[in-house]
């Protein structure tokens, strides 16, 4: 029996979520294996509904189930709130009260979509990288926070930057294992010549690859990387980097892949997950059935995969997501009017990959 949690959350959340526990429950129905779905209120919604981005009880399901389905916060509405109350305090949480400290966010193109790419083809072509973010450390939460009056009326705004050596191994011990499947390459990328956290942060990673001696490891600091990724990013295998700077790339990754809305992501402490698209919640086009689905279906498989070592019907869910593009199916964002496409809505992407597995 899967115990899973169902968070939408806001905007195009509750539509690409929708679509991807529908095609989930089709993959876990036609297979016979047991599941229960408790859902569950974060971000706007659930600041409308009880006043606050997330609730005990609500980050009690996340903490009894063994994986959480998330889809996105946020929204023009709830921007004006204290950062306290803001939608996106929601996901922090529940990162932080579950130890969710492993976020990967694979990153590759497809090419059936090189077009939706705004780089150029030879570029992006063969592009397949595996950004490792350590989610529950760093600037993110580090203490002392917040904004302070000066005794002159000015005010002093302060974020740290913090992280331990335990921090920092337990991340890098799993950009290593990944790799060890992949190209064997991690990059660790940091700011080591300005900061002396990610000096620390260079020592300890390259300290954990001498148990990985068959993992190649080069470092490259962070402004160097943002600039790789354009020029070369089929270079890249398996990047390592801490919160801030994996929020950042794995944006710009997104552009060398396509469509934010293509990219999934998986939040982990050990098998424990929460999955999630890369994307925000899009206010612009909210409620239109518009929203590409994609990602939020791609995160089921990767939760299938991470939480329940079911990598075989993980595989069932790309490859039909594969099928999907090949045949031409296209959401707004990866549409680009090439013969033999056809614009489609959330609701009829997520049937054709329910169509495809059916096959
Ligand atoms: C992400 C998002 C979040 C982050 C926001 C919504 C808090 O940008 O998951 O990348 O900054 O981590
Ligand atoms: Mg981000």
């Amino acid at each position: 029996m899967l115990k899973l949690a169902l968070f939408a959350g806001d905007g195009i959340g509750t539509e690409v979520a929708g679509e991807a526990v529908k095609v989930l429950k089709f993959l876990l129905d036609s297979h016979s294996i047991g599941y229960e779905i408790e859902e569950g209120l974060v971000g706007g919604a659930s600041y409308d509904e009880y006043g606050k981005p997330i609730t005990e009880e609500t980050l009690k399901i996340a903490k009894d189930a063994d994986a959480v389905i998330f889809g996105a916060v946020g929204g023009p509405k709830w921007e004006s709130l204290p950062i306290e109350l803001r939608p996106e305090k929601a996901l922090l949480s529940l990162r932080y009260d579950l130890d969710l400290y492993a976020n990967l966010r694979p990153a590759k193109i497809y090419d059936e979509l090189i077009d939706a790419s705004p780089l150029k083809k030879d570029v992006v072509r063969g592009t397949d990288m595996m950004i490792v973010r350590e989610l529950t450390g760093g600037i993110y939460f580090g203490q002392p926070r917040g904004v302070f009056d000066l005794e002159d009326g000015q005010k002093k705004g302060i974020n740290t930057l913090v992280y331990t050596t335990k921090e920092i191994e337990r991340i890098a011990k799993i950009a290593f294992e990944i790799a060890r499947k992949r190209r064997k390459k991690v990059l660790s990328v940091d700011k080591a010549n300005v900061l002396e956290c990610t000096e620390l942060w260079r020592n300890v990673v390259a300290g954990v690859a001498g148990e990985y001696k068959d993992v190649e490891l080069t470092n490259m600091y962070v402004d160097n990387c943002s600039m790789q990724l354009i020029r070369q990013p089929k270079n890249f295998d398996v990047i390592v980097t801490t919160n801030m700077f994996g929020d950042i790339l794995s944006d710009e990754s997104s552009m060398v892949a396509g469509s934010i809305g293509m990219l999934p992501s998986a939040s982990l402490n050990g098998k424990k997950g929460m999955y999630e698209p890369i994307h925000g919640s899009a206010p612009d086009i909210a409620g239109q059935n518009k929203a590409n689905p994609l990602a939020a279906i791609l995160s089921a498989a990767m939760m299938l995969r991470y939480s329940f070592d079911m990598d075989t019907l993980a595989e069932k869910i790309e490859k039909a997501v594969e099928k999907v593009i090949k045949n031409g199916y296209r959401t707004a964002d990866i549409y680009s009017n090439a013969p033999g496409t056809k614009l489609v809505g959330t609701e009829d992407m997520g049937r054709a990959v329910i169509d495809e597995l059916k096959k």
